[in-house]
């Protein structure tokens, strides 16, 4: 009974959420966990534009020296910042405090964002930053109205611009919503570029959020190998066992 209430209730509210949702509309990701130089990528994106605000306190550097194949030396000489020894987790730069007082809100740890916000929502959030003079960091994001994270990547994607046009709300009154948005200052990278990085840089925080899916792989077909060899010994065993019965 309670059951089929549920099913009526999502049903008689699966439209209306699914038409909330089409107006923005999140791009696909397409995230590769096998592409280990997109892995790689990532990782130095990561390391580079997001340390010095979020951690990732459940990932060590040696273990993604070791999953991503990246020399122990070169990934020290490279791609540490915020620690010497490579056995340590990945801590951030500025203290929490600090951060709380910058930005109102202590940047959250990231190890495990790509579980709790998905690829497809995180790859278009860092594509979604937009000018606002409103705002006290300058950019506004479509995807995470009012954040107070800084378009840490504006460097090599530029700055967008919104472009409005009218609509009618729900109410029937006007408004005005943003409906693209357009290049504005110009970045490092080309937007074809600049969705590759990202792309990789996603590509890293769904590893980091299950490094196990890397080895899940392997594990699996060694599964099967043993759990074949074992029907085979128990088939003989029974065989044996039951000479004697018949
Ligand atoms: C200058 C500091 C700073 C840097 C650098 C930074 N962020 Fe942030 N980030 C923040 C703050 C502050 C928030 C909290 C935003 C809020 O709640 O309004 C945030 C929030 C986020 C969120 C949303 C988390 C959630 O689920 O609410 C994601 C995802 C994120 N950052 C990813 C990144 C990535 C990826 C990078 C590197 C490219 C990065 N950030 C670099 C300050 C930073």
């Amino acid at each position: 009974m309670c059951r089929l209430f549920a099913a009526l209730l999502v049903g008689l509210f699966a439209p209306l959420v699914l038409a909330n949702t089409e107006e923005l509309k999140l791009q696909n990701a397409n995230v590769d966990l096998s592409n280990r130089a997109s892995l790689q990528h990532g990782a130095k994106l990561f390391i580079n534009y997001c340390v010095s605000c979020h951690s990732a306190s459940f990932m060590r550097y040696n273990r993604i020296a070791a999953d991503l194949g990246i020399p122990e030396d070169k990934m020290k000489q490279n791609l540490m910042f915020t620690t010497d020894k490579i056995g340590e987790t990945m801590t951030v730069v500025m203290r929490p405090e600090d951060a709380q007082s910058w930005f109102g809100i202590a940047p959250p740890d990231l190890s495990v964002v790509a579980r709790s916000r998905g690829p497809d929502w995180l790859y278009s959030f860092l594509q979604g930053f937009y000018a606002d003079e409103k705002r006290p960091t300058g950019v506004n994001n479509l995807y995470f109205p009012s954040t107070a994270m800084p378009h840490v990547l504006w460097e090599l994607q530029g700055v967008k611009r919104p472009v409005y046009h009218t609509v009618t709300d729900d109410m029937g009154k006007e408004v005005q919503a943003i409906a693209h948005l357009e290049d504005g200052v110009p970045g490092r990278l080309s937007e074809a570029e600049f969705k590759m990085a990202v792309r990789d840089l996603v590509n890293f925080l769904v590893y980091l959020g299950e490094p196990a899916k890397l080895v899940r792989y392997k594990i699996g077909v060694a599964v099967l190998l043993f759990l074949s060899l074992l029907w085979v010994v128990m088939y003989l065993l029974k065989r044996e066992y039951w000479k004697d019965v018949h």
